[in-house]
């Protein structure tokens, strides 16, 4: 089979977030185009988006997790698309409350938590004796908002959220944090020092154990992920999940691009089996035929490399979804 009927221009559309796209994105679409699928992008949050908007490709690819991109998936999902990640995971893990619910409740190691419409409700003996305790806005990214709490008056003292807040017990004695990422059931990891966030420099590259490995595929059928990132403390108890992300960035991990690509074109061509969670949810009514009805009216879309013979890394067509 050659390169070009591999993909046989099926069309894989990306749905971002208006960021600048990383170097692994850029050769992921690179080596998608190659083998043949058609490529485009949309960067949902910058432009009207029109509710009527009937699916036009064969696969979508949800490499965002602002609301209005979910919002899009979500429609996109319910018209019969097909998305990798699904719907209902992308969705699920706009919440770290029903998150950290779910790993506990499956037995995943996440710290003891609870939650709170208003910090100031922690002020009791009983919360007292957990400190010091970790408050994340419930919906937070990149560490924003969060806030450690070592003394019971701080517990009313931070900024005033309309939002709930995730309350965790610390994961005392870690000295490093992981990344770890995961491509369908294959686990890689990264590192980097100990932090509560805030770095967004690429970890060093990091042999992931038995146990780690096993944590990630569970949590990865847990929600129904193909592609996903946990962060991952390693406390005195053993290691312990503090965050579940879709479609991580795969930073620091230099030949991840071939391997994202393989996965999306087995993905595409209905090969594996991430299009329908794992873990059903009451919303997931996702197709599962490998897309050969998906409607193509709508604006055409100019591909990229592949057929059109545009060279690798050259402009990704942003078209409508
Ligand atoms: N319960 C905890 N105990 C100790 N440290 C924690 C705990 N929860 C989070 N952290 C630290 O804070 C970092 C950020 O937390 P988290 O991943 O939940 O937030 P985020 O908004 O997704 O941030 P980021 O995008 O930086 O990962 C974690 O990677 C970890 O280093
Ligand atoms: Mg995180």
């Amino acid at each position: 089979m050659t390169a070009l009927s591999w993909g046989s221009g099926m069309k894989l559309h990306f749905l971002r977030s208006p960021k600048k796209r990383s170097a692994v994105l850029e050769q992921l679409y690179a080596l998608l185009a190659r083998r043949g699928f058609q490529v485009t992008e949309s960067l949902p949050d910058v432009a009207v988006q029109d509710l009527d908007a009937a699916p036009q490709h064969d696969l979508y690819i949800v490499k965002s997790r602002t609301p209005l991109s979910i919002s899009v998936a979500g429609m996109l999902h319910r018209r019969g698309a097909r998305l990798l990640n699904p719907y209902p995971s992308c969705a699920a893990l706009l919440d770290k409350i029903v998150v950290t619910a779910a790993l506990r409740q499956a037995g995943i190691p996440t710290p003891r938590s609870w939650a709170a419409a208003d910090p100031a409700l922690l002020r009791s003996a009983a919360m007292a004796q957990r400190l010091p305790l970790v408050l994340k806005p419930f919906n937070g990214i990149h560490s924003h908002g969060i806030r450690v709490v070592s003394a019971p008056d701080q517990l009313s003292d931070g900024p005033t959220t309309t939002e709930p807040v995730l309350v965790q017990e610390f994961v005392e004695g870690c000295t490093e944090r992981l990344k770890i990422h995961c491509v369908g059931e294959r686990v890689f990891g990264t590192w980097k020092p100990f932090s509560m966030g805030g770095t967004h420099v690429p970890g060093q590259p990091r042999e992931v154990g038995e146990e780690v490995r096993d944590i990630a595929v569970r949590c990865g059928r847990l929600f129904g992920l193909g592609l996903y990132g946990l962060d991952v403390l390693i406390g005195r108890r053993g290691p312990v999940v503090v965050d579940v992300n879709s479609f991580p960035g795969y930073k620091g991990l230099p030949a991840i691009a071939p391997i994202l690509a393989d996965y999306i074109a087995r993905c595409a061509r209905g090969e594996e089996d991430v299009i329908v969670p794992r873990h059903r949810t009451a919303d997931a009514e996702v197709r599962t035929d490998g897309g050969s009805a998906v409607q193509t009216s709508g604006a055409p879309d100019a591909p990229i490399g592949g057929r059109s013979g545009a060279r690798a890394g050259a402009r990704i067509p942003r078209t409508a979804p």
